[in-house]
């Protein structure tokens, strides 16, 4: 008794559920995530180390999430629970939605704060702030934000404003239109910011070099975190492990290939993670910045490329634009599962349910920003709140539910539903994915857990 339609809407087409996933996969974790977390453990392995988790890991948990929502077609919190019956194993896996649900509060409450940043930016760069600013002036426009709660504020309300907008009214209708333009132009604004940054053969050589060539020297006696954090950025910046990937394949049609879809989305989502570290680390390095020097780097790198090239207020205007639909697309699939499950289980209307949930993740998002300030003193296991929801979302909320789906799509879903929902027989490449779900996953993120943490 599979369903075949979600009561929350169906996306119009194969192409819209491609574009709706990389609009979720694609966002500031590839711009602004990836460049700071790959420098702050020195580039080149860390850079390979979550490009073979994106592919070993990363890939298989996606196709695990998108054939779960699909079959499910409910919220995660359901959908695991009715699957779970299903295959009369205990409802303790609809721990994975509750999970999740959690991840997304975190995730949402700083992702905002940067959105705000996003928006804030937009705001300087139609003024021409950035016109011939160098490092020096850019590090203080960053701080002066930072260092403000009240604009901080501002932004983040603005920015979960926008949220609430759209999940009030439904991720299927408005969304699709949304992504559809803005993701191919952000695309192609950040292939010219790397052809710019080319103009300058020597900063850009060395930017590939630092990038490319793994130097396990890099990771300077803390491998274990290196090598987490990698994993964690893998699981972020594809979405994964908190049910966004899972919602949106409940709104998938039974016909579309999950395996084809799912290696796209991951293509292009490490693609702009990639582009966007070869637009970044040249200048990086050409002006003596320090790559280790955590969430500002792109804020305060940017700036100094648009003040100097050509035409280079409009080009920042629009750079900014497209970052913020990329943000605003990302946040959007954070929201969902909740206000979903809230629609289902409360029977509240669904702007009832998107507007009651971000009000919350606003009021956490507030202790976020002032830590970045007024809050500086307060800390937990040594980082303010912003830090350390950044850091326990990715390094191991995500991953954790990761892990949790794949053994739940590799031990417990009878194997005919997989071989179904994912290819239709069982093929080689059937017995590739079912391998890395039932083994390799779960070794993987158990080993790194461990070694992480000194047990190993
Ligand atoms: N992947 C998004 C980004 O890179 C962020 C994001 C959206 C996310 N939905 C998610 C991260 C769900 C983890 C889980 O910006």
């Amino acid at each position: 008794m599979t369903m075949s339609t979600s009561i929350h809407g169906m996306w119009s087409s194969r192409f819209a559920f491609i574009l709706a996933a990389s609009g979720s996969a694609v966002g500031l974790g590839n711009i602004w995530r990836f460049p700071y977390t790959a420098g702050e453990y020195g580039g080149g392995a860390f850079v390979l180390v979550y490009l073979l988790c994106v592919a070993a890991i990363g890939i298989p948990i996606m196709m695990a999430e998108v054939m779960l929502g699909r079959r499910g077609r409910q919220s995660p919190i359901n959908t695991m629970r009715t699957l779970a019956q299903a295959q009369q194993s205990p409802v303790f896996w609809q721990l994975v939605g509750w999970l999740g649900i959690l991840s997304g509060f975190l995730i949402l409450s700083f992702y905002s704060v940067v959105g705000g940043w996003t928006l804030a930016y937009t705001l300087y760069s139609g003024l021409g702030s950035f016109s011939g600013i160098d490092a020096e002036g850019s590090a203080q426009v960053f701080s002066a934000l930072t260092n403000n709660p009240w604009q901080l504020l501002l932004w983040h309300s603005v920015f979960m404003v926008m949220i609430a907008g759209v999940v009030a009214r439904g991720v299927a209708s408005g969304l699709e239109q949304a992504v559809r333009f803005l993701m191919p132009a952000l695309f192609v604004l950040l292939l010219a910011m790397v052809a710019y940054a080319a103009t300058e053969p020597r900063a850009f050589v060395q930017g590939l070099d630092y990038m490319f060539r793994p130097d396990f020297a890099e990771f300077q006696g803390r491998a274990g975190e290196a090598i987490l954090s990698a994993m964690g950025q893998a699981f972020f910046s594809l979405s994964l492990g908190m049910g966004a990937i899972m919602m949106y394949g409940s709104y998938l049609s039974s016909q579309a290939s999950i395996t084809q879809n799912v290696v796209i989305i991951a293509g292009m989502d490490t693609l702009v993670a990639l582009l966007s570290g070869l637009a970044i680390f040249p200048i990086v390095l050409a002006t003596g910045l320090e790559p280790g020097s955590g969430p500002g780097l792109i804020f305060q790198t940017l700036p100094i490329a648009f003040g100097q090239m050509p035409g280079g207020q409009l080009f920042a205007v629009v750079f900014f634009v497209l970052l913020l639909v990329a943000a605003w697309t990302s946040a959007i699939s954070l929201l969902e599962p909740l206000t979903a499950w809230l629609v289902e289980n409360r029977d509240w209307s669904r702007p009832v349910a998107a507007i009651t949930g971000a009000v919350l993740i606003w009021l956490l998002g507030i202790a976020c920003l002032l830590s970045l300030n007024v809050w500086s003193d307060v800390t937990l296991f040594g980082k303010g709140f912003f830090d350390l929801f950044d850091y326990l979302t990715s390094n191991v909320l995500l991953p954790v539910g990761g892990v949790l789906i794949a053994i739940f799509s590799g031990w417990v879903l009878s194997r005919h539903i997989s071989v179904a929902e994912l290819i239709g027989r069982d093929t080689l490449g059937y017995r590739i994915w079912r391998f890395l779900i039932r083994y390799i996953s779960p070794l993987c993120v158990t080993i790194v857990f461990l070694n992480a943490i000194g047990l190993i």
